[in-house]
This record gives structure tokens, C-alpha cells and sequence, in this order.
């Protein structure tokens, strides 16, 4: 399972895997062509069945491995519980980027998807608004800031799933080389055939991303949801953020260091600015 959360890589990783041969997604949703987003809503009160139809039933599994990405499970109450209640041996893959970067490109997600309030707000204003703020404010804070408190979410997923189902990839590595961290998407996974991405994936400069090389030296990228043009960060928000996130990610340096994994570049960039 894929648990996002959402604007960290989570569609490139979905891309990516499903090229594997040993690797399949759910079926999309007829109604709405989006995620399943079983654990984290009302979807739940549909049941299992309803869960299961979004798969094949295994006799007609030609793959080794089932996939369903919900970017949304990551930071959701309820998720973890709920899926290792159902899927006690899943593994759990989740993308971290700079939080500060996350909420900026979610803050213009919003936007794209012409968000009311994120239309008429500021990322500034969003990210500074205090209590006493109008509701719809406060509500596009908290969805915009609260996903980044990564150390928070992970350890809830790690109160119902062992630290061996989870895998904790760098998403800014995804973006740069996602070949290395395919390999050890694969090492995870335990999957087989080991697939060659290095081969499979190429850089395209005009999408500025990495896509999926097909025949006659033609690039599949991601659609112009993915990967959008806007302008930088301004130094006031950056600065903002910085401080905002600065003992989450104190707490998320620990939490890496407990599992024996190395810490990201831009945790480091971040911890030095603390001091
Ligand atoms: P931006 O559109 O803000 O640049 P998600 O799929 O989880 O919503 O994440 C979207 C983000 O994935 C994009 O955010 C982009 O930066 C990042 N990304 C990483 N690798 C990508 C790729 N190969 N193609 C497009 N976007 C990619």
C-alpha cells in the first residue's frame, strides 16, 4: 500500500511500479476514476466486498503483487488501524519530501483544483493564520500543514504495523533518481523479476521530470497535474515553515535514526538551520 501522503511523488511511484511485471494496481474506480481511499472515509462503512471488487479475485492474478495508492491514508486517525485489522502482511510504502515544500505544492494544488479559500488566501496567510481566523482559513491550514507532521503519522502507522513493512522513501531521491530508489522499492518488496528502471525510465527536459522511456525513444510523463509551474517559495513563508516544522522534524530525525535509516538531505539541510 502506498499511503502518501499527498504531493510527495506518490503518482511517479504509482507510475513506476505498475511498470513492473510481477507488480498490478487496483482496478480504477468506475465512478470516479480516483483512488479507493477504503481506510481513511466512509468508503469503510461499504465493507470489504466493496474492497475487493477493486482487485482481481486471485485465481486470475498474473502478478505477484497487488498495489492500491491512497495518498490520504498517511496522515488519517483511523487508517492504520483499519488496515493492518484487514491486511496484516501488507507493506506499507511512504514518500517524505520537505514538509515546508509538500505544503506549497499542495497549498497550489489547491489552487489548480480552484479551492474557494485557496484562491483568495495568500500562502502566507494560510500558513500564519491564528486561531480566531474564518473557519474555511483555518480548515485549508490545518489539511495544508497537519500531513507534514510526519513523525506523528508515522509512529501511529508504526503502533499497528512492524518497522519491516514499512518502507520510508525520500521523495526528493524519487525525483532526482528514481532508478536507486526503484532498487530498493524492489529489495523491499521482495519482488522477482528484478526489473532494470535504469533502463526503463529516461529524463525528459522538457517535462523537467524523469518518464517512462517507451519504444522508438518516445517518453510517457505524467500528466501537467504533476510536476506544475509556479513561482519559487517566497523567503518569508520558507523562513515561516522552517520554524514551524523544526521540532517535528527533530522528532523525525530520531524516529529514522531508531529505524536504522539514513536521514534525507533535506532533513539535514533543515536540522542545521535549528542551530
Ligand atoms: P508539483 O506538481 O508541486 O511539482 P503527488 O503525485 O503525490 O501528488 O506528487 C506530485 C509531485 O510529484 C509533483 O509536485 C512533483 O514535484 C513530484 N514528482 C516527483 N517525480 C515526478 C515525476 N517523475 N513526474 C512528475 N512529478 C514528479
Amino acid at each position: 500500500m502506498v499511503i502518501g501522503p499527498q504531493k510527495t511523488g506518490t503518482t511517479a511511484l504509482y507510475l513506476f511500479l505498475i511498470m513492473h511485471p510481477s507488480i498490478s494496481s487496483n482496478f480504477p474506480s468506475l465512478k470516479t476514476f480516483e483512488e479507493v481511499q477504503f481506510f481513511n472515509s466512509n468508503n469503510y462503512h461499504k465493507g470489504i466486498d466493496w474492497y475487493m471488487e477493486f482487485f482481481p479475485v486471485p485465481s486470475n492474478v498474473t502478478t505477484d503483487f497487488l498495489f492500491e495508492k491512497s495518498a490520504n491514508y498517511f496522515p488519517s486517525e483511523d487508517s492504520p488501524r483499519r488496515a493492518a485489522a484487514l491486511l496484516p502482511k501488507a507493506k506499507i510504502i511512504t514518500l517524505l519530501i520537505n514538509p515546508s515544500d509538500r505544503a506549497y505544492s499542495w497549498y497550489q494544488h489547491q489552487r489548480a483544483h480552484e479551492d474557494h479559500a485557496a484562491l483568495r488566501y495568500s500562502f502566507y496567510e494560510v500558513i500564519s493564520a491564528g486561531h480566531h481566523a474564518p473557519p474555511e482559513l483555518r480548515s485549508l491550514q490545518n489539511r495544508c500543514l497537519v500531513p507534514g507532521l510526519y513523525a506523528v503519522h508515522i509512529e501511529r502507522w508504526l503502533t499497528y504495523y512492524p518497522p519491516s513493512q514499512l518502507l520510508i522513501i525520500d521523495g526528493q531521491q524519487l525525483r532526482t533518481d528514481p532508478a536507486a530508489v526503484m532498487d530498493e522499492v524492489q529489495k523491499f518488496l521482495g519482488v522477482s523479476p528484478y526489473y532494470n528502471y535504469s533502463q526503463a525510465l529516461t529524463f525528459d527536459p522538457q517535462k523537467g521530470f524523469w518518464c517512462q522511456l517507451l519504444e522508438g525513444g518516445r517518453t510517457k510523463c505524467l500528466g501537467k497535474s504533476k510536476g506544475r509551474k509556479y513561482a519559487a517559495m517566497d523567503a518569508e513563508s520558507r523562513a515561516f515553515l522552517s520554524r514551524y516544522y523544526r521540532d517535528h522534524n527533530v522528532e523525525l530525525s530520531k524516529l529514522l535514526h531508531r529505524l536504522g535509516q539514513p536521514l534525507p538531505a533535506w532533513v539535514r539541510e533543515e536540522l542545521q538551520k535549528v542551530r
